[in-house]
């Protein structure tokens, strides 16, 4: 292991401060933005409290690939017809079955972004990935997993939990089937108590099935999302059923606190709650208790409380107050079951004439649709990049995401809750049949108690629903919203519609959703002026950033004005929205990049380009058209860069995007005249290229506030790498997310260059990902060598269990020309203590 020492990194002149940084681009003021630690009870939305255990199980499994088509190649599974006729026959979930040869792996794990590209068009949706049927030596994975029980867990009830997997799951505990789950969103659990040996070695394995699809987007491969070992005492309380819902009157809130405790002891029990309130410091600012009630053997009973919390510091997007409520069970003078609910105390309300009003105040919404993939890592996200992903939005002014077409993780649920960001809520199947209304049923009573959620949403552009099926769409709709109020009276239900929003799914919603067609809106509102409108899904303007020409042949969409014939530009849809009292505001299709979806193209594009920032984050031209329009500070951007080599004399149209009254513009020093900006619009000028300079002026009251310039570079000379944190958790789960640049000799960002980089990474950590937020980048997440893309690129690096250190040197990969000043980066890991995890029996 090479060791190298920060004084060494210092004297190579490389080793740059967090601070130093910080002010050279948006991208580095969303570093800063990214400073603080997550609050340590952010894992999951219903954290446990003693004595519950809920143990992370995410370390330490194996890993193989099965076959989906060839029983001999999927250990044997379905080979005859037996599998299932006995209890307990299945072998590979037993102590003798040697496993040495599988993978040693951590989850959350996406095999898809592993995977190779394949050329077939059937696969775009996917990203061009070989999943589904026709690929079965890449669609089916089986995990496998020793776990220790110790005897003193004998009487207690124990759980395996899936915050989600893809897809179609089957679960084998100790040579038993345990149980299966058939969507890739929704999370599932199963009861193992009974199939467990106490005081001894138990064996669980996985077999997860890839084949099918839940959507038309890339959504991974394998258990991508965390397991959990949840321990409980035979009475407890039931899942997910604690709510705390706050009525807000004056200056005061009353709670009304519910629960159910179930008994799945050996003999009746009686059974207390008590809640304690607890505020953000810690103080248990309320207390409330239901009295005992007997419970029956596998019974269960409700318990209602009130408490009162006067001057409650209401949790809004500028100011997200939280509180915890500790939720116990008593029986016969123990403590037998608790758990911590984190709500917020706030009413959300939508309006037919005045919009959504978040306390009483109206306030727009700035939002964008999201899918859940990022550059290097697939659908598998550590924690800690579902914050940077939502912080890296709400920098452009964001203050809205909808999840789309899918239950979010609890860990972006978390981050919106805590950061103060809004979501609306959605379920994957629109459906009431039984699969449909448990996926709704999951979501609905896993994130009731979230502030940050505004919207539920039973689904998305079902055309057959919206018209030729009306009515079967009005009905099922009418039952899915029926089970959503049931869940949780306190908040609206809406879907995504594309097509007629008076008939069919539409006819049963409370809040009416918009998907494009900006004809629409204006007559629905006047012939139905008391039902509240917004715009469910907007925008689908596409651009590659640092790209400024529509090329079919290279696959590039211009950053001035790129969009699908049935989008809007950013301007096109937030000036109609942004500019009607009664709109509600919208979200705009989609904040980052995603694999698959590659519009306008195809091969060799394998995601898509409608991001307002790429697959790492990097902001793209538009994201400063938001940043102007939905930030509150002043703010100027000029584009595009001044890197015109060839074009001399050209005419290069140049825009600006700024909030501020007027923008003056000077080319080499010598100005082009001012312009007023139009409200919610932008300006623009062409000039004839010449190397140099170009920069612009903006100015409020007739005095300069603001000033950006781009200039020509020199070649690149070195390279840059810049982290989002330089201290990380040495817990195995935190990661650094590095940007890294092109420099010329006088150190500016190189706009253009695509110089391949190779990254060593030395010491207490690893590199789970890169990425450069090219559409048409075909090389490989998972190397260690990536090329920029007209400047940049990302790596990601996670921590071990060990503190240290992790220096990571970027060198350049195999092409000619000048030297190239490598870059070294030194990020410290701390040490913490680890989420409580179920022990690794293997080492990775
Ligand atoms: C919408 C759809 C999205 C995405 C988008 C692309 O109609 O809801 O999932 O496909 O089109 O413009």
């Amino acid at each position: 292991m090479l060791r190298i020492s920060r004084r060494d990194l210092l004297r190579s002149g490389l080793a740059l401060s967090a601070s130093s940084l910080a002010a050279r681009s948006a991208w580095a003021r969303t570093a800063v933005l990214l400073g603080g630690d997550i609050p340590e009870d952010s894992a999951t939305a219903v954290p446990a409290v003693a004595p519950r255990e809920q143990l992370l199980f995410d370390f330490g499994w194996k890993f193989t690939f099965g076959h989906g088509s060839d029983p001999s190649r999927d250990l044997g599974f379905g080979f005859g017809q037996g599998d299932f006729s006995k209890t307990g026959e299945f072998e590979f979930a037993k102590a003798k079955f040697d496993d040495s040869k599988w993978r040693t792996l951590n989850l959350p794990h996406d095999w898809a972004v592993e995977l190779p590209f394949v050329h077939d068009d059937e696969q775009k949706s996917h990203g061009y990935k070989p999943l589904g049927r026709r690929y079965p030596e890449t669609s089916v994975g089986w995990y496998r997993r020793e776990f220790e029980i110790p005897a003193s867990d004998l009487g207690r009830r124990i759980w395996v939990e899936f915050d989600g997997a893809f897809r179609d799951v089957l679960v084998f505990v100790n040579g038993c089937f345990v149980g299966r789950n058939d969507n890739g969103y929704a999370p599932f659990r199963f009861d193992l108590t009974d199939f467990l040996a106490y005081g001894a070695k138990n064996y669980i394995v996985l077999r997860v099935d890839a084949s099918f699809g839940d959507g038309w987007f890339y959504e991974g491969a394998g258990v991508y999302r965390h397991v959990w070992l949840t321990r409980t005492d035979a009475v407890h309380l039931g899942r997910w059923d604690s709510t705390v819902r706050s009525i807000v009157n004056g200056n005061s809130a009353t709670l009304a606190l519910a629960t159910v405790v179930q008994n799945e002891g050996k003999q009746a029990a009686s059974a207390k709650v008590n809640w304690k309130i607890v505020d953000a410091k810690g103080a248990i600012v309320a207390t409330a208790e239901a009295p005992a009630k007997s419970i029956a053997v596998d019974g269960s009973a409700t318990y209602t409380a009130t408490a009162k919390l006067p001057n409650p510091a209401l949790w809004s997007v500028d100011e997200p107050n939280l509180y915890s409520a500790i939720v116990t069970v008593e029986s016969e003078g123990n403590v037998r079951d608790a758990e911590r609910v984190t709500f917020g105390v706030r009413t959300a309300v939508f309006d037919a004439e005045k919009g959504f009003l978040l306390n009483g105040k109206p306030l727009k919404i700035q939002g964008t649709c999201n899918h859940q993939d990022h550059a290097g890592v697939g659908a598998a996200l550590p924690d800690r990049l579902q914050w940077f992903r939502l912080a890296v939005l709400r920098e452009m002014g964001c203050n809205a995401v909808r999840t789309s077409h899918n239950m979010p993780t609890p860990e972006w649920v978390d981050a919106c809750d805590r950061m103060g960001m809004l979501m609306m809520c959605e379920t994957r199947q629109m459906s009431s049949n039984a699969e449909g209304l448990q996926q709704l049923k999951g979501m609905v009573k896993r994130y009731r108690n979230s502030p940050s959620i505004i919207i539920w949403s039973i689904g998305n552009e079902e055309w057959l629903l919206q018209d030729a099926m009306a009515e079967e769409g009005a009905k099922i709709a009418a039952s899915m919203v029926r089970r959503c109020h049931e869940l949780d009276p306190t908040r609206v239900v809406s879907a995504a519609v594309n097509g007629d929003n008076e008939k069919g799914v539409s006819e049963a919603l409370d809040i009416i959703g918009f998907n494009y067609n900006l004809k629409y809106p204006d007559p629905f509102h006047k012939k139905y002026p008391k039902r509240p409108l917004y715009g469910s899904e907007t925008s689908s303007a596409i651009s590659t950033r640092g790209e400024y020409a529509t090329d079919p042949l290279r696959n590039t969409v211009s950053c001035y004005d790129g969009v699908v014939p049935w989008g809007e530009t950013p301007e096109g849809w937030w000036g109609f929205y942004g500019t009607r009292d009664w709109e509600a505001g919208g979200f705009a299709w989609t904040g980052f990049d995603y694999r698959g979806e590659p519009t306008p193209y195809g091969w060799p594009s394998i995601n898509s380009q409608f991001g307002i920032v790429d697959m790492c984050g990097f902001p793209k031209d538009y994201f400063y058209y938001y940043k102007a329009w939905w930030g509150k500070e002043p703010s100027l951007h000029l584009f595009p860069h001044w890197n015109w080599h060839g074009r001399e004399g050209d005419e290069i149209p140049v825009w600006v995007y700024s909030n501020l009254d007027e923008v003056e513009l000077l080319v080499n020093g010598k100005s082009l005249g001012s312009q007023k900006v139009p409200r919610l619009g932008h300006v623009e000028w062409n000039v004839k290229y010449e190397p140099g300079m170009i920069e612009a002026r903006a100015s409020k009251d007739g005095k300069v506030v603001l000033a950006e310039k781009q200039e020509t570079t020199s070649p690149t000379v070195s390279i840059r790498l810049t982290a989002d944190r330089t201290e990380i958790n040495a817990d195995g789960e935190d990661v650094a997310i590095l940007k890294v640049e092109a420099l010329d000799k006088e150190g500016r960002p190189v706009p253009t260059a695509n110089n391949k980089i190779a990254f060593n990474v030395y010491g207490v950590g690893k590199l789970i990902g890169v990425g450069n937020g090219d559409p048409n980048c075909q090389e490989s997440d998972k190397a260690s060598k990536r090329s920029l893309f007209n400047g940049f690129a990302q790596v990601i690096i996670q921590s071990t269990k060990r503190p240290g250190e992790i220096h990571i040197e970027a060198v350049k990969d195999g092409w000619e020309g000048a030297e190239l000043m490598s870059a070294m980066l030194l990020i410290t890991t701390k040490q913490v203590e680890p989420r409580p995890s179920v022990p690794v029996v293997r080492e990775l």
